[in-house]
């Protein structure tokens, strides 16, 4: 293709896979197949690939994720962000009307949804997203820019008649299902479920990796605009044209936003949601009620904090009163030690409540709780009810405290706490039985050796039976093993088993390492150990100081992956693995070594580059002996300043200039 054709199939297909995005994420209307969207999707990748010159950084690509950050940089705002003043009950609500209208009378008010997510800034020049910044303290927040990028329903690009320069805030989230979706697939792989949408949505943020974002399916509802040149002077209007310009705001047909000019119409909103919000597809904590005439935002001002032109109507997390029965302990694949609190049962928010998290030691030892106490349980945003109190007058003089169990419940082994973390373990981790079969049913798992026909119920079966009591043993079962086995087991599934087992030897060194189930090793790290440490054996022999040069492992990781490799029990399993052929190094083909030219250097690469991707740069550095780094230090032998750089690390660079030692 030619040059000048490649950039225009590039702005053309560009142009219409964000509309398919836009229809699809925002107006719920798609009109092409998923298929045929990713077959325009992998054209277009391919061309970037071939003329990066041509690649934006709002191409629809970014939205599966592009470069890394390490270490996010501080930016400020160029508007503080305020937060809302609360209220808790009607009577506060109509004294908020009644000061309002007491200064500037009679007014239009616009009712809200307040969305239970995290707060983001959004910039926007000619039309195109240059800045996603978090609230922060409310003056400076973390730029996360490239994470934002992979929340569907915020545009990349603005369509229609949008003003020059423009800041859009909303609120990026997690719609319930999507959420359900995520912990269904994490129950699956064994690992710990995430507590909620909020603080799991708020966690996918501050990933270094893009791509780790893209994966988990944010969405995102826009409740403010700020700028010069907006078109009208209501809040509600420039809402409205919001929505023309590409973003996702709330739909005035379902009743997310709504205009009233008395507090009765405020109320008719409140008793509305109040009820309907346990239905909806996400969750919210409140109402938000705002003036809507900019003009007399403006007059009615601010006070330290929170605007005065607006208040927050929160809704009463629900709480309900019963006994807790008792309090069990269980463990899972790593060992960890979760207590359970069973309760009587008791209705909760619409659902029967039965049992309780209690996170670990700390938090029974804080509530000073007693077997028979009669307990508050709330459902706050999250699925799992929690213990938020105990009636002490309503303890009996007899009842026991609740205590942590000094040994393993399942294996009897003393348990341990590692210092600096809440959580107790057993360290009986080959023989303890929730683990061993935990920790095959990991291995096992599609994004580990993707085993097929071995689920958690077959791996049980088969532990059961003796047939296996480590991942080693799996390649040494035998087709006629499972025969025997009788019920359940024909000749086709015993097959496919084998062959899953057979086929699982061609799996990446990354997935298995890990597969091996290290303790905080998790994918994205695991990956980023694959390629610093090349093999396992290299692994396994690398001291802690070493370690920690590694990518994305700091003293914790490194602590883990020393003492995984320090017991001879998972050294036999690593070593039984290997010789039965599965791959304990990293494809040649990741490893190019062009030369040591840079040896001794260490490089940060920052900003944006017109003519090289930042990644194919580090590649490129490292290929040729250098090192990369995310943050400008004393060692720090060069910086690579593209385009965008954040003005702290220009500060830190102009400082260090001239002080570097060899
Ligand atoms: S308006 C000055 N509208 O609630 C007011 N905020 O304490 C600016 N929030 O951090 C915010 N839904 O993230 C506004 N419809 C809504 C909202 C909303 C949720 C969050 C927001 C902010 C907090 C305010």
């Amino acid at each position: 293709m030619e040059r000048k054709e490649a950039e225009e199939r590039i702005r053309e297909l560009s142009r219409e896979l964000e509309e398919h995005n836009h229809r699809y994420y925002v107006l719920a209307q798609p009109i092409i197949s998923d298929l045929e969207f990713d077959f325009k999707l992998k054209e277009l990748e391919a061309l970037e690939k071939e003329w990066p010159e041509f690649a934006s950084p709002n191409s629809p690509t970014q939205r599966v994720g592009g470069d890394i950050t390490k270490g996010f940089e501080t930016v400020a705002h160029r508007y503080p962000m305020l937060s809302l003043s609360n209220s808790y009950s009607r009577e506060e609500v109509s004294e908020f009307v009644a000061r309002v209208e007491k200064e500037i009378g009679s007014t239009i008010y616009v009712m809200e949804l307040k969305y239970d997510g995290v707060a983001i800034s959004l910039s926007y020049a000619d039309g195109e997203l240059m800045r996603g910044v978090t609230r922060g303290d409310g003056e400076k927040g973390d730029e996360i820019t490239a994470n934002v990028r992979t929340v569907r329903s915020i545009p990349l690009k603005l369509r229609g008649d949008f003003p020059k320069e423009l800041e859009a805030r909303g609120e990026i989230l997690f719609m319930r299902a999507q959420f359900d979706k995520l912990n269904a697939e994490r129950a699956k792989n064994g690992e710990e479920l995430y507590a909620n949408p909020r603080n799991t949505a708020a966690g996918s943020l501050k990933q270094q990796d893009p791509k780790d974002v893209a994966k988990r399916g944010l969405d995102n509802f826009i409740y403010t605009l700020q700028g010069e040149h907006l078109p009208t002077k209501s809040h509600y209007g420039n809402i409205m044209a919001a929505r023309t310009w590409g973003f996702k705001t709330p739909d005035p047909s379902r009743r997310f936003i709504e205009r009233a000019n008395n507090v009765e119409g405020i109320m008719a909103f409140i008793d509305h949601w109040d009820k309907a919000r346990h239905k909806l597809e996400m969750d919210i904590d409140g109402i938000v009620i705002k003036v809507d005439d900019l003009r007399i935002q403006e007059e009615l001002g601010l006070t330290a904090k929170s605007p005065r032109w607006a208040i927050a109507y929160k809704f009463q997390a629900e709480q309900a009163a019963t006994r807790l029965n008792d309090v069990v302990c269980q463990v899972g694949r790593t060992g960890a030690i979760t207590p359970v609190a069973e309760l009587e049962p008791v209705l909760l928010a619409g659902t029967t409540v039965k049992r309780a998290s209690l996170h670990n030691a700390d938090q029974i030892a804080k509530l000073d709780l007693h077997i028979g106490d009669t307990v508050l349980v709330e459902k706050g945003g999250e699925i799992i009810p929690k213990i938020v109190g105990v009636v002490i007058e309503r303890r009996s003089k007899d009842a026991s405290m609740v205590l942590f169990p000094q040994v393993c419940p399942e294996c009897g082994t003393e348990l341990i706490r590692l210092e600096g973390e809440a959580q107790h373990y057993c360290p009986n981790e080959h023989l303890c039985p929730p683990q061993i079969t935990g920790r095959i049913e990991h291995f096992v798992g599609r994004r580990m050796m993707a085993i097929d026909g071995l689920g958690g119920e077959t791996v049980q079966e088969l532990v059961n039976a003796r047939l296996i009591g480590n991942v080693a043993d799996l390649y040494e079962l035998k087709k006629e093993q499972l025969l025997e086995l009788g019920k359940g087991w024909g000749e086709k599934s015993a097959q496919q088993v084998i062959a899953g087992i057979e086929a699982s030897k061609k799996i990446p060194f990354e997935q298995v390492l890990f597969a091996i189930g290290i303790r905080h090793v998790g994918e994205t790290v695991a990956k980023k150990i694959a390629r610093g440490a090349g093999s396992m054996q290299r692994l396994a022999a690398m001291t802690p100081e070493e370690l920690v040069q590694l990518d994305e492992v700091g003293p914790v990781i490194a602590e883990s992956i020393v003492d995984f490799f320090a017991v001879q029990g998972n050294r036999d399993i690593v070593d039984r693995l290997r010789q039965h052929g599965l791959r304990m190094e990293l494809d040649p083909s990741e490893v190019v070594v062009a030369g040591d030219k840079l040896k001794g250097l260490t490089f940060v690469v920052s900003g944006v580059f017109r003519n090289f991707s930042r990644d194919g740069i580090k590649e490129t550095i490292e290929r040729n002996g250098g090192k990369v780094s995310g943050s400008i230090s004393s060692k720090t032998s060069y910086v690579l300043a593209g385009a965008d750089m954040g003005p702290a690390k220009r500060t830190k660079a102009e400082e260090l200039k001239g002080t570097r030692h060899r």
